[in-house]
């Protein structure tokens, strides 16, 4: 009898045991090491533009989901304002200051493919968000599916325009990989139709650029009915497209999509009735921030993360959109 309350007692003793080590683990591990005790990481970001709300959004992620991460003690925000030579140089500043890890939302690809390289082989891991570089020597790729958005903006457009019509295509910025990636995958969304590009321009995601592209193509073809819609690679074009349609007086007869969806933009011009659509293009910010820390502590990213869409329309934009 002895025995056998000695052994429910040992019995006892080792379920609890284990039993509270699961549960420290499965309880967000507050009482668990990080895999490497080192905390209070530095990480540089270099930031393209903050011309653009879409960027100011981006970094805002990136500060609020830092905040929560306690393992990071300081990022270091650069502003390229949108000079290819400036980003160079941040990267080269960052890999000087021996930073822990490098984020970059490059400006375009090529020109920003050494200076990732460079820091890599120092040692210093590079998190690509956004626009992509070329090649493979990066850590870790963040970004939307633009070929994915731009064929569904594409087969957006067959439906709006029941399958025929006259289209302008304002384009991104012909050098970095997304304004390549939305008009591949918009020609993708079109096959089939009777829609037809006729009239496009490298905007380079600005939209003064759109504006004055779009007063070319309105000036080009000036009669009712001559322009159908236009497809604009981001949100800021399309508004810049609507301005140079209204200055015309010919905003109603036109149909606009873009790309972006912000609250404070693109959803705003898609309820306000500018916009028949917007296709959001989430920031990536918060997964480069929980990307950067289990890089940071030996763990394993995937090497490309793609990040979903939704489709903003009049009829879904106050419940949040659909996503696709
Ligand atoms: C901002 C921006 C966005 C666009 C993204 C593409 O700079 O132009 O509007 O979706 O970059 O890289």
């Amino acid at each position: 009898m002895r025995r056998l309350g000695l052994a429910l007692l040992v019995l006892a003793i080792a379920t609890g045991i284990i039993g509270c080590g699961t549960k420290s683990k499965t309880s967000g591990g507050n009482n668990i090491q990080p895999a490497s005790n080192k905390t209070g990481f530095v990480i540089g970001m270099s930031q393209c533009n903050l011309g653009e709300p879409w960027r100011v959004q981006m970094n805002k992620d990136i500060k609020e989901a830092a905040a929560k991460r306690p393992e990071i003690k300081e990022i270091i925000f650069k502003d390229a304002q949108n000079k290819t030579t400036v980003q160079q140089d941040q990267v080269r500043e960052f890999i000087n200051r021996e930073v822990d890890l490098i984020i970059i939302s490059p400006k375009e690809s090529r020109p920003l493919t050494k200076p990732v390289a460079e820091a890599m082989d120092k040692g210093i891991p590079v998190i690509v968000l956004d626009r992509a570089i070329e090649g493979d020597k990066y850590t870790c790729f963040i970004g939307g599916d633009n070929v994915k958005i731009g064929e569904e903006a594409g087969k957006f457009m067959v439906k709006l325009l029941n399958g025929k019509g006259k289209v302008v295509e304002l384009k991104g910025l012909m050098t970095s990989v997304p304004a390549l990636d939305r008009h591949k995958g918009f020609m993708k969304g079109i096959e089939g139709s009777q829609i037809e590009i006729i009239f496009d321009a490298d905007c380079h995601w600005l939209e003064p650029d759109a504006q004055k592209e779009m007063a070319s193509a309105l000036a080009r073809f000036p009669g009712k009915g001559e322009i159908d819609a236009v497809y604009a690679h981001n949100d800021p074009s399309a508004h810049g497209a609507y301005i140079a349609a209204k200055d015309k007086g010919r905003e109603k007869e036109i149909k606009f999509i873009g790309i972006d969806a912000l609250p404070h933009e693109g959803v705003r011009y898609v309820r306000e009735g500018i916009l028949d659509a917007t296709f959001q293009y989430p920031t990536g910010g918060e997964e480069a921030i929980d990307a950067a820390i289990k890089i940071l502590q030996g763990k394993k990213v995937p090497k490309n993360i793609k990040l979903g869409t939704k489709i903003f329309t009049k009829e879904n934009a106050d419940n949040g959109g659909e996503a696709l």
